[in-house]
Formats: C-alpha cells, sequence, structure tokens
C-alpha cells in the first residue's frame, strides 16, 4: 500500500509499531514522521528504532489536535488505534485532509460503535446496576456511513471501510463469556477497577443473560457472527 518513496505520517505512534514496520518497508527512500503526545512512548520508540538502525523515521512528541504541517506535506497518514482519543475528530480529520497531497491516503481502524460491548447491553446493564453512563469514545467514527459522512464533509473524496474484522463464536454462552471477558478486561472499559466486587458479580449475571440472549438472535445456523468490532477506514484525498 505504502509506495517506497512515500512521506508518512504515523498519527499517536505510541511505541512506534506502525512507524517502525513503515519505515522498514520504506527502506531508505521513504521516510516517516511518528507523532505522540506522550515523550515517554516516543523515548521508547526512538530506543527501538535506533536499536534497528533505522534512520528515515523524525520522531515528534505533539498533540495531534494542536500540531499543524505545510498542506500537502505527506503521502500517507496512519493511525492504529487512536482516533477515539480525539477530543474534536473532526477538526482533526479536516487537518489530515489538507496535510495529504492529492490522490494521499489516510487509513485508520477504530472500534466500532458503541465501543467494547456487545450492542449496547454492557452500557444497559452498568446503568441499571450501578447508574454509570459509560462514554461511547467510538460514537463519531465507529459506524460505517457516520465515519464516511464526516471524512466526506472535511474535503476527503472518497472513502472505503472495507473490512470488518469479524469474530465467530460457536453457542451463545461462548459469546456471552467473550464478550464479557473483553469488556471487564479492556482498559477503557474499566468496571472491574472502579466497582465492588457484589457490584461487579450484580452485572455479570444480568450482563451474562442479556448476551446469551443476544447470542441467539445472532446465530445463523451454527455460528454467532458477532458484528460488534473493528472497522478499517481507507480515506482518499
Ligand atoms: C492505544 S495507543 C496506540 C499506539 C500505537 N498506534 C499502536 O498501535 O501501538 C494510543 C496512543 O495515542 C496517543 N495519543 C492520544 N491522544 C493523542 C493526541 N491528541 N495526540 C497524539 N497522540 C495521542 C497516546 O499517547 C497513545 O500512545
Amino acid at each position: 500500500m505504502v509506495e517506497s518513496d512515500s512521506v508518512v505520517l504515523d498519527v499517536a505512534t505510541g511505541t512506534g509499531l506502525i512507524a517502525i514496520s513503515t519505515a522498514k518497508l520504506l527502506e531508505r527512500s521513504g521516510r516517516v514522521v511518528a507523532l505522540d503526545i506522550s515523550s515517554a512512548m516516543i523515548s521508547k520508540a526512538e530506543e527501538k528504532a535506533e536499536a534497528l538502525g533505522l534512520s528515515n523515521i523524525t520522531f515528534l512528541v505533539a498533540d495531534v489536535e494542536d500540531v499543524t504541517f505545510d498542506d500537502a506535506s505527506f503521502d500517507s497518514i496512519l493511525s492504529a488505534s487512536a482516533i477515539p482519543y480525539l477530543q474534536d475528530v473532526k477538526a482533526t480529520f479536516g487537518k489530515f485532509s489538507s496535510w495529504l497531497r492529492p490522490g494521499g491516503r489516510f487509513v485508520f481502524n477504530t472500534p466500532q460503535s458503541p465501543m467494547f460491548a456487545a450492542s449496547d447491553i454492557g452500557h444497559r446493564v452498568l446503568a441499571d446496576v450501578c447508574g454509570l453512563d459509560l462514554l461511547d469514545a467510538a460514537h463519531e467514527v465507529g459506524d460505517v456511513s457516520r465515519v464516511k459522512n464526516l471524512l466526506l464533509s472535511v474535503g476527503f473524496k472518497d472513502v472505503e471501510v472495507p473490512d470488518t474484522f469479524v469474530m465467530k463464536d460457536t453457542s451463545p454462552e461462548a459469546f456471552a463469556e467473550r464478550m464479557w471477558k473483553s469488556t471487564t478486561g479492556f482498559a477503557m472499559t474499566p468496571v472491574d477497577a472502579v466497582l465492588s466486587e457484589q457490584q461487579l458479580e450484580g452485572v455479570k449475571e444480568k450482563y451474562i443473560i442479556a448476551l446469551t440472549e443476544e447470542g441467539k438472535r445472532l446465530q445463523v445456523g451454527g455460528d454467532i457472527v458477532n458484528p460488534y468490532n473493528e472497522l478499517f477506514v481507507i480515506a482518499h484525498a
């Protein structure tokens, strides 16, 4: 996907996972600008790039919502697992569209909305049992037509959402167990950290019942195809 002489921006690079593999793909003829708001993340990424002898990455500690680049600075903008952290998604996507050269691509993944729960069941049960109203951080981007409209509204010419990452379960019970584990074990839905054991038990009981019912509803033939997963989005400037 990335041409060898490309200039690529990796937004919210973390410890450089994507930036480093992109820099390797580009070898010496292309280069990567890797930015993250966290200096600790960038230090780690720099350490990794240095150990690999990569000289075609520039690291930058910056909030992508504040930083500016010249128009048409990049051939591609990549961002893995970071877009839901943005405060003003529309404004930031608008900047990406101008930072890309015409024909350039912005590629990112995002959880589908509602986020990290099998449909809105988790949110409903939490509201019911503990009065918690969890933020659905993927609301603006985690839906195919919403994300397409958003990107087109800030100047992207064409948007593809070629695939959703689909998981299958073999029974409604297995589906319910897996979704419970992914909801409680994930840092952005820290229910196990904030609820008392008693509250957690109450939530789990209701959640498993509701998810098992949802699993039965979703079952087609033998498998349950869970539609609440990741979107991969490619927007063309
Ligand atoms: C889940 S990590 C993903 C890191 C990396 N892309 C990966 O896939 O391994 C999210 C990253 O987003 C960064 N981040 C969050 N908000 C940001 C912002 N406004 N500007 C730049 N980086 C940001 C965090 O510091 C963190 O490193």
